[in-house]
């Protein structure tokens, strides 16, 4: 079956092709980490168009771009002539002519959806307003890294505190694709909403995970062997104050020493940062032996090498039409 092109969205891909990129993701780090940099991107270039401003996003795929050969291009707002002087699809079919891999930090998540439909070339969605599909492989090598003692995957559960944000939904659909148990412990009204729902209930089908949605807490971090947490107020909320934000959530959603208390023993603390300390959680927590938000921050990098590998096709050496290139270009020389 031929791949999909572009890594928009984890839903259409299957566990086992997720399991894949996380397999491929931690044998270059394995690479690496023994001083060996494989060149697997040697020559390529990838275009990164940020609508928004980012430090982990850009940074890891500008680091994994250089570790394995190639280049990477920062595109920010107003540098290109995206989204204003010309079109989308103009776009991209320009870029697709000029880099080999593209990815996209987005307002709006048809953006990038149009651009991975007008390029030739793959499209990776380095976040938008619906999800954050790279964090996904990110989050699931860092929990992988951390399986407490004597449990796989399917045997764990993560309850994810707090608003309904594109980092809650993201990880609702790759832990219940993975056959994980997955929790939204959030106030009615900020829970995951039906469609997000619909996509990880019928990922349980098929993986044997389970999915839920809660505003009581003992329920919430019962057993959680990872509580994961993420801002109130972020990029796409526009409509409440961080004030208003905090009336709501605040203390109840809050992740504490005490919360913590609630999860299973030797829970790990999970944060997609960056954090708001004191707000969505404590310091206490943030920089506890049990959090492991920064080596998370660190897999971002893990996540990226593995994913451009994954998705940009190494270019196929023609010899005999390169030996007839070398030899016109000699002569001109
Ligand atoms: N978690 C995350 O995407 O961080 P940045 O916004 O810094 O890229």
């Amino acid at each position: 079956m031929a791949r999909i092109k572009d890594f928009v969205d984890s839903t259409p891909f299957s566990k086992e092709e997720i399991q894949r990129i996380v397999d491929l993701s931690l044998s270059i780090k394995k690479a690496i980490k023994a001083g060996y940099y494989p060149p697997l991107l040697k020559n390529l270039s990838l275009g990164m168009i940020f609508e928004q401003s980012s430090t982990r996003t850009r940074v890891s795929f500008e680091t994994a771009m250089e570790q394995l050969g190639g280049h990477a291009q920062y595109l920010a707002p107003g540098q290109i002539q995206l989204g204003g002087h010309e079109t989308i699809e103009d776009s991209a079919r320009v870029l697709s002519r000029l880099v080999d891999v593209l990815m996209a930090r987005v307002d709006r998540h048809q953006t990038v959806v149009d651009l991975a439909k007008h390029a030739t070339i793959p499209v990776i969605n380095g976040m938008s307003d619906y999800n954050h599909p790279t964090q996904e492989i990110g989050d699931l090598i860092t929990i992988i890294e951390n399986l407490p003692a004597g449990k796989k995957l399917e045997d764990c559960k993560v309850v994810f505190v707090g608003d309904q944000t594109q980092v809650c939904a993201s990880l609702g659909f790759i832990t219940t694709k993975m056959g994980m148990h997955f929790v939204h412990y959030g106030p009615k009204g900020y829970q995951l909403n039906e469609d997000y729902q619909a996509i990880c209930r019928k990922n349980c089908e098929v993986s044997g995970g389970t999915f839920a949605v809660t505003d009581d807490a003992d329920e919430g971090y019962r057993n959680a062997d990872f509580v994961y947490t993420d801002v109130w107020y972020g990029l796409y909320d526009a409509e409440r104050t961080p004030e208003e934000y905090e009336a709501i959530f605040m203390p109840k959603y809050q992740v504490t020493l005490t919360s913590m208390q609630k999860a299973a023993p030797g829970a790990k603390f999970m944060h997609c940062l960056p954090a708001s300390r004191g707000v969505e959680v404590c310091d206490e927590v943030l920089d506890a032996p049990f959090s492991i938000a920064f080596d998370e921050a660190g897999n971002r990098l893990t996540a990226m090498r593995g994913l451009l590998v994954y998705f940009t096709p190494a270019p196929v050496l023609n010899q005999a039409l390169a030996d007839e290139a070398k030899a016109e270009l000699d002569a001109l020389l």
